[in-house]
């Protein structure tokens, strides 16, 4: 199972990859806009804390795009700029096709705003690299989500796909632990709910034990 960082803050990415092992970041156009810094220059930043790795970033093309020509079009540009990057696209009917046309052209995608498993399905049939089904905005509507990763696991499989499903928008150490045992590979969540997940109060509460009893017992 990989865990990649959704973020475009270079502080939080160079600590996740020097205390996390992580293995990828994902960025959408709220994170880029939260890191302060023009779209061209951050994603520059980010790729070059990856160069000379298989890790992959994933970028996402401008979201007024509707045609499958001017994504393609965005697609090949950004992906020029660096080989960590797959570049992110729509669940509509032109991200779908991108996807085919991009394939094509030895560029990685990544079908985001997925939000059901027949969306999954024809991205995986498309010939995506990964499907990133929504989890967070879903459970705040109100949906159930463990259902949809399995079902898009599971065709995944039944078919062979060699599409990666990467659990997207997670907001908490369970839905991570769904991602987990319902068989996804990849994790994508912000900084804080990782260092949430890693975490449990009852871990410092026996650490402060541990130590009260350290103290009173001599070492030699
Ligand atoms: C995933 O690739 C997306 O960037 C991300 O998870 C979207 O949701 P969020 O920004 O609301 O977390």
């Amino acid at each position: 199972m990989k865990f990649f960082l959704d973020s475009a803050h270079v502080h939080e990415i160079e600590h996740a990859l020097n205390m996390w092992n992580l293995d990828g970041v994902t960025t959408n156009p709220k994170h880029i806009q939260a890191s302060g810094k023009p779209f061209t220059k951050v994603i520059q930043e980010i790729a070059a804390l990856f160069a000379g790795t298989e890790k992959t970033v994933s970028v996402e093309v401008n979201p007024h795009l509707a045609t499958y020509e001017a994504m393609v079009a965005e697609a090949e540009k950004l992906a020029a700029l660096s080989p960590n990057f797959v570049i992110k696209l729509p669940a509509t009917e032109a991200g779908f096709k991108s996807i085919a046309v991009l394939k094509e052209m030895g560029i990685r995608s990544n079908l985001t705003l997925v939000f059901s498993a027949a969306q999954a399905l024809q991205a995986m049939r498309m010939g995506a690299f990964y499907v990133s089904p929504f989890t967070g905005w879903k459970e705040a509507n109100g949906e159930e989500t463990l259902d949809m990763i399995q079902d898009i696991v599971t065709i995944r499989d039944n078919f062979g796909f060699d599409t990666e499903v990467l659990v997207a928008a997670v907001r908490n150490g369970r839905q991570i632990v769904d991602g987990a045992t319902a068989g996804a590979d990849i994790i994508t969540a912000g900084f804080a709910v990782y260092q949430e997940a890693f975490d449990h109060p009852y871990t410092h509460l026996g650490l402060a034990r541990f130590q009260s009893f350290w103290d009173q017992t001599p070492y030699e």
